[in-house]
């Protein structure tokens, strides 16, 4: 036997339900929705034209990326997410979201790290994989009120947020990161569904170069749809931060794969790219709005949590349970999977993914009572 150091994760529910869909679609022959996960699945982003232009026979390819990642994505990301006024030393290329995360928690020496209300139930795994103490705020009310007694935590921002897929007001979030920023807490902003409703004229990464406390944590898979290539970013303004994550990248990876970075460069970069996302991000935002109107106008949105939001993400939470949703062949998880403090009530909450065709969409909630 080998003995093991414990990981003190365990697998998710969101895996667990793929499962069961899949079992019962084999089972019974027929199409389940995939409702349960977080993959923009409107229409996959159309990349021929753009890996065409690619060179697959050179170093930016085959030879060891660097652990910063490559110039030509961070110039990119500095134009598309900064407008060019980061600094690019201080981006450095992760495999993806989950990744970044990751080496954030190590990075930072905090007491605590304070979760969303609702969050995405994976945070917890990693701070349990790496022995991080955390618990959850109710609001960001809440976080302003408490003030420097937040001193030596960290704090993640996710906006529009999962499972709820609540946009807050820009204003607030920046009023609320300033007061944060200023208190000495450190803010990780985990916003990976933000850029797929906006592009470049966005500001807001701009204004958050000012805080020295606070690091971005972004993804290209949900963003422009590349959950498959692994890739992301962060950003620090504070130079120790990104000397110390650049170490811990370089050791845990040797850098970030070279096609995945060639492909995503392009892709902000080149003509056909920013056309392919552009399509990519109209298509998909299109048909969440649409399967949005559609529960709100069917009384399925569960109001109560959106007090102070809107709701705009690739997720919402309606006022169906899991297994009411089962039988009329829609995957989706339970709100208890995502909160600190389950409540019987909430198991007839449930995420769903509004990321989908909206003839399909209706094709299934139509059923429901
Ligand atoms: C809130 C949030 N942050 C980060 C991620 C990480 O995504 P990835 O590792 O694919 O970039 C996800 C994925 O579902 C997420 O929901």
């Amino acid at each position: 036997m080998i003995p093991i150091k414990s990981s003190n994760t365990k697998s998710s529910s969101i895996i667990a339900m793929g499962e069961r869909l899949a079992n019962a679609a084999t089972k019974t022959g027929k199409e389940y929705l995939l409702l349960n996960r977080g993959v923009n699945s409107v229409v996959n982003i159309d990349i021929n034209k753009v890996v065409k232009e690619i060179d697959f026979n050179s170093d930016a390819i085959q030879v060891y990326p660097g652990s910063k990642g490559k110039a030509n994505l961070r110039n990119a990301i500095n134009k598309e997410y900064f407008n060019d006024q980061a600094n690019t030393k201080n981006i450095l290329i992760t495999g993806g979201g989950i990744s970044g995360l990751d080496i954030a928690f190590q990075n930072i020496n905090v007491d605590e790290i304070l979760l969303p209300n609702f969050f995405w139930g994976t945070y917890v795994q990693i701070l349990n994989l790496r022995n991080i103490n955390f618990s959850s705020y109710k609001n960001y009310e809440t976080l302003i009120e408490q003030g420097d007694k937040l001193k030596g935590k960290a704090i993640i921002i996710c906006d529009p947020g999962n499972p709820l897929g609540e946009k807050h007001d820009d204003k607030e979030l920046l009023k609320t990161i300033s007061t944060l920023n200023k208190a000495g807490a450190i803010i990780l902003f985990d916003s990976p569904y933000r850029r797929l409703f906006l592009d470049n004229t966005d500001t807001f990464y701009q204004q958050l170069l000012q805080f020295y406390n606070v690091v971005i944590i972004e993804s290209f898979s949900k963003s422009i749809g590349l959950s498959g290539q692994r890739i992301g970013f962060i950003h620090c303004s504070d130079e120790n931060f990104i000397k110390e994550a650049t170490l811990r990248i370089s050791y845990a990876t040797n850098g970030i794969n070279g096609f995945a970075q060639t492909l995503v460069s392009d892709l902000l970069f080149t003509e056909l790219g920013k056309k392919a996302v552009s399509d990519f991000k109209l298509t998909t935002t299109t048909a969440i709005a649409k399967n949005i109107k559609y529960i709100k106008d069917h009384k399925l949105l569960a109001n109560d949590f959106y007090d102070g939001s809107i709701s705009q993400g690739i997720f919402a939470v309606v006022n169906k349970s899991t297994e009411e949703l089962f039988t009329k062949r829609i995957g989706s998880v339970s709100l208890n999977y995502f909160t600190l403090v389950p409540n019987i009530e909430y198991d007839s909450f449930s995420r769903i993914l509004l990321a989908i065709p909206h003839e399909k969409f209706v094709s299934f909630f139509r059923t429901l009572k």
